[in-house]
C-alpha cells in the first residue's frame, strides 16, 4: 500500500492506496473553505497552520495500514510554498520513522490521476485541466511525457469564477456559488466579449473578462439577486465558451480519441455539458472524474503514486523540495 499526502492549497488530504489492485482503503479530506470564506480567498498562513492541525489528526485514523506500507507520496508541487511543506515535512517524517521510500508527486499529473482512481491508466488522453491555478490543455502520452497545448497568460478559469465571486461578495471559492445562481439567471443578460476571439493565439486570458464584469457591477449598484444571478449567468456562458472556442482552434486540425477534464472546476456542470458537445463533435471518448474527486484530495495523488512507484520515481529524503511556481510535470 501507498500513503499519500496532499497539502498544496486548502485541502488536507490523506489517502492509502493498494498498490496491486489500484483500490482505494482510505481517504479523508478536511476543507478549509469555511475559514478562508470570510477573506474572500485563501490566506496562505492561516492554511498552513490549518494543515498542521488537520494532517496528524488525519493521519491518527490511518494508523492501522501502517504496517503494510511500502511508500509515502506527497504532493511537491505546484502550490502554496507553506502549505506544500507541511505535507512535506510530514512525509519526511513517516519515511524516517517507518524506513519507507518517498515518492513526490506533481499535484497537476495527480488531477490527470483522478480519472483513474480504482482504474487502470489510460494513456494517450488529452487533458482539459481547469483549476484554481491552472488552465491548461494537455496532450499525455505517458507518465513522462506531457506535452501543454495551452496554458492561460493570466488568470485561471477557477481563478476568474473566485473573483467574480469575490466582487458580488458571494463568498469562496466561487465556483459553486457562481454555479448556483447562475442557473437562477438569464445567460443572456449581459453581453460580455469572448475573450481573444479573434485571435489565432492558442492560449486563455480570464482577466479581460474579469474586468467586464466589474465594470458591470459597478454600474448596476445596488446589486438584487435577480441581477446577481444575471451576471453570474452570463459570465459563465462567456467564460465556458472562450474554453470551447480555444478547444475548438486547437484541435481542428488533430484527433481526439481520449478526451478528460480534470480539476476542482471540472465540477461545472454548464462545462461539463458544452465539453460533451465538443467531444461529440469530435467523436472523442469523454472521462470526467467523480465530482468527489475533481477538487483537490489525496486518493489522485495516491493513484498517481501507484505509477511512479512501478517506474522507481523514488527520491533520497535530502533531495525532496518544494517547487511552488512548477509548471513543469515532472
Ligand atoms: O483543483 P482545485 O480544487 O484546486 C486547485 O488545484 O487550484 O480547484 C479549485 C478551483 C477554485 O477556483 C473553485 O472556484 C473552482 O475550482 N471550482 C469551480 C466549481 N467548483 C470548484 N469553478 C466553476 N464551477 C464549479 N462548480
Ligand atoms: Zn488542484
Amino acid at each position: 500500500m501507498i500513503l499519500s499526502i496532499e497539502s498544496s492549497c486548502d485541502d488536507s488530504s490523506i489517502a492509502i492506496t493498494g498498490i496491486k489492485d489500484k483500490k482505494l482503503l482510505f481517504h479523508k479530506k478536511i476543507s478549509q473553505e469555511l475559514e478562508h470564506s470570510v477573506y474572500g480567498g485563501v490566506v496562505p498562513e492561516l492554511a498552513a497552520r490549518l494543515h498542521a492541525v488537520a494532517l496528524p489528526k488525519i493521519l491518527e485514523e490511518s494508523r492501522n495500514y501502517f504496517d503494510s506500507l511500502k511508500a509515502v507520496a506527497v504532493t511537491n508541487e505546484p502550490g502554496l510554498s507553506v502549505t506544500l511543506v507541511e505535507g512535506v515535512s510530514m512525509a519526511k517524517a513517516l519515511g524516517i520513522s517507518l524506513k519507507l521510500p518517498i515518492l513526490p508527486i506533481n499535484h497537476l499529473k495527480g488531477h490527470i490521476y483522478s480519472l483513474f482512481i480504482e482504474k487502470e491508466t489510460l494513456f494517450p488522453i488529452d487533458i482539459l485541466l481547469v483549476s484554481g491555478g491552472h488552465t491548461q490543455i494537455l496532450h499525455v502520452k505517458n507518465y513522462d511525457d506531457i506535452e501543454i497545448l495551452a496554458t492561460t497568460m493570466d488568470d485561471s478559469f477557477g481563478e476568474s469564477f473566485d473573483k467574480v465571486a469575490k466582487m458580488l461578495g458571494l463568498g469562496y471559492p466561487g465556483g459553486p456559488l457562481i454555479e448556483k445562481y447562475a442557473k437562477e439567471g438569464d445567460e443572456k443578460a449581459y453581453n460580455f466579449t469572448v475573450p481573444l476571439s479573434n485571435s489565432p493565439k492558442l492560449a486563455f486570458s480570464y482577466s479581460g473578462l474579469k474586468n467586464q464584469v466589474r465594470l458591470a457591477i459597478e454600474k448596476t449598484k445596488p446589486l438584487d439577486n435577480t441581477t446577481v444571478s444575471n451576471i453570474c449567468a452570463s459570465f459563465q456562458r462567456v467564460a465556458t465558451q472562450h474554453l470551447i472556442q480555444k478547444l475548438k482552434k486547437i484541435y481542428k486540425n488533430r484527433e481526439i480519441m481520449h478526451f478528460g477534464v480534470v480539476g476542482g472546476a471540472s465540477a461545472n456542470l454548464h462545462l461539463r455539458e458544452k465539453i460533451e458537445n465538443f467531444c461529440k463533435e469530435k467523436s472523442a471518448k469523454l472521462y470526467l472524474a467523480d465530482l468527489k474527486y475533481c477538487s483537490d484530495n489525496a486518493a489522485m495523488i495516491g493513484r498517481c503514486a501507484i505509477d511512479a512507484y512501478s517506474l522507481g520515481k523514488f527520491e533520497n529524503f535530502k533531495n525532496i523540495s518544494i517547487h511552488p511556481k512548477s509548471k513543469m510535470y515532472k
